[in-house]
């Protein structure tokens, strides 16, 4: 956790909580636990519409949730001392470990709740993942030092909550599973030819390799565009998947995806790996490649991806290191926080709104527009490409949501009939896949405002019409530890999405192009 040395106020003074029950407690109410569990267990596997979706069915979950935090104690203070067999996988001591963290769902149902809501947000280790809004829920991370008392001034206030995760170091663990063995790599090496796969979420490195084998077995498809370097010094690559030929006079439109902007939300890049590997693997897609060019870069944020694999999977922001602030005697000397929000660092109203000054918070928008490598990087590309690319796609995760510019403001840009239109079009496939649901409209809508964001940027600077920023899946039973079984699924989903707008981009450039064949013919 990185503490935010500016934050005093707390809401808990005496936050230190000994856990120290008699034992026989934990037996007797594990026993009666274990009954009451087996009728009031939810079912919190349903892929949409779940028991959290909305609707709270709250006394069941809490009692759920005193169920399992019961048993757990009773494992970890009667069974595991006696098997040996307690938490024996510690984390190595350089990884951040979220063991009994909890994952809380709150819903404020007037404006008391949100005031005390925000105050307990600047408690020190608390995280937020879903905005606190009136009348939505929103997600917090709680560190086990404060979890119990926030869950009493929770209680007391009647503020309505549950518990989605209460250790979110066992969800972690549970997110990625395990990596093949070097006998079993360099057998999947020798009979595919690369180590990726769609049902696990793998490291940068992998990642290059595969995109490294695309181009060597579809060299008339797929070309690998260095675009520059992370501040650690990773190669950034676009992939181009172009069919090459083109009519005469028709200038082919262009598609832009990017993903891993924010580290830990290791969908985004396992989703734009999948629609790549259709598009290039996938002979049913050559049509599609035949009238449209693909540029797409898998992870932005390369640094923080594999920080989040080796030391902090919570880890949002790049991997800058604070500025070195003065000399001493001891050398250098350097105060504040690593890393700079790379969704708030893009030159369009920087700095505004919904963005941080401040090294150590999560929001940091960077010292200046385009401070960093990697947004640099991206933003000469685009511009580089601007006339030819019609649609801009960034994805993110989590919460299931389509958002349309402006990010910055409440006001509506001029064609926002337009941008939905096509959004809604891009929902309404995605519906019929499997029934999943993505809300529509304008982070300030749906969220909250914010400045310095790729997809404002790339509509207000480059002049891509058609410009979104995708929140992936879920809504919030698994946030960002969704399962690597879930890649595949969701990335078909997407896929059919992005399909139907692409199509639509297809027929507007043909009329577009029409329509100057037909000026300059005259
Ligand atoms: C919030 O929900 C409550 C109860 O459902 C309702 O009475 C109230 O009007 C809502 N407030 C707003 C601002 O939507
Ligand atoms: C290729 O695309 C077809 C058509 O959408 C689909 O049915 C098939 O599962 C895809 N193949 C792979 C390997 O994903
Ligand atoms: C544009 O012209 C081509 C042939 O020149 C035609 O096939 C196509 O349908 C036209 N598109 C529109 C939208 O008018
Ligand atoms: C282009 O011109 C042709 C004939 O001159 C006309 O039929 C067609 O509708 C025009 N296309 C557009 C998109 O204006
Ligand atoms: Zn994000």
């Amino acid at each position: 956790m990185r503490k935010n040395p500016r934050r005093t106020g707390r809401v808990f003074p005496s936050a230190s909580s000994s856990f120290s029950w008699p034992r026989w407690f934990a037996v007797v109410a594990a026993v009666v636990a274990v009954a009451a569990a087996a009728t009031a267990a939810p079912d919190t596997t349903g892929d949409d519409g779940g028991v959290l979706d909305g609707v709270f069915t709250f006394k069941a979950l809490q009692l759920y949730n005193a169920v399992t935090s019961y048993l757990e104690y009773f494992y970890d203070t009667v069974i595991a001392p006696i098997t040996g067999g307690a938490p024996s996988s510690k984390p190595k001591p350089s990884r951040v470990s979220y063991k009994k963290f909890q994952l809380l769902r709150v819903l404020p149902s007037d404006e008391d709740d949100v005031v005390d809501l925000e105050a307990l947000s600047e408690e020190p280790g608390v995280q937020v993942w879903m905005p606190i809004r009136l009348n939505k829920t929103a997600d917090l991370l709680l560190p086990p030092s404060v979890a119990r008392d926030v869950k009493r001034f929770l209680t007391q206030r009647e503020i309505d909550f549950v518990i989605l995760s209460s250790d979110l170091e066992r969800s972690i663990s549970k997110q990625n599973p395990r990596s093949p063995s070097p006998s079993q790599k360099s057998e999947l090496k020798a009979t595919k030819g690369h180590l990726m796969t769609w049902n696990r979420y793998h490291r940068y490195q992998e990642i290059l390799d595969y995109l490294m084998y695309l181009s060597e077995h579809y060299p008339h498809l797929v070309e690998l565009l260095p675009i520059g370097k992370t501040t650690e010094g990773r190669p950034l690559k676009v992939v181009k998947i172009s069919s090459g030929q083109t009519r005469e006079n028709v200038v082919k439109p262009a598609i832009w995806i990017d993903a891993g902007i924010h580290a830990r939300e290791w969908i985004s890049p396992a989703v734009a790996l999948y629609i790549l590997r259709q598009l290039v693997e996938n002979k049913s897609y050559r049509a599609l490649v035949s009238q449209v060019d693909w540029y797409i870069l898998p992870v932005v944020n390369a640094d923080g991806y594999e920080y989040t694999h080796t030391t902090d999977r919570l880890w949002r922001k790049s991997r800058r290191m604070p500025i070195e602030s003065g000399r001493t005697l001891w050398g250098g000397m350097s105060y504040g926080c690593e890393g700079v929000d790379l969704n708030r660092n893009w030159d369009w109203h920087w700095g505004s709104v919904g963005a941080s000054q401040d090294p150590c918070d999560d929001t940091f928008a960077g010292s200046h527009a385009f401070s960093e490598p990697e947004t640099r990087a991206v933003s000469d590309f685009i511009l580089d490409h601007r006339d030819r690319i019609q649609l801009y796609l960034t994805l993110h995760s989590y919460s299931q949501m389509w958002l349309v510019p402006w990010s910055h403001t409440k006001k509506r840009a001029d064609d926002y009939d337009d941008m939905m239109y096509l959004a809604r079009q891009a929902t309404e496939a995605i519906q019929k896949v499997h029934g999943s649901q993505y809300q529509l409209g304008t982070s300030p809508s749906l969220l909250y405002a914010t400045s310095g964001g790729s997809d404002d940027w790339a509509k207000g600077k480059a002049g891509i019409k058609y410009s979104y920023t995708i929140e992936l899946p879920d809504k919030g039973i698994y946030g960002f530890m969704l399962p690597a079984d879930k890649i595949v699924p969701t990335g078909k989903e997407l896929f059919t999405g992005i399909k139907s707008i692409v199509k639509s981009i297809v027929k507007i450039n043909s009329a577009m192009t029409n329509k100057t064949n037909n000026i300059s013919i005259e």
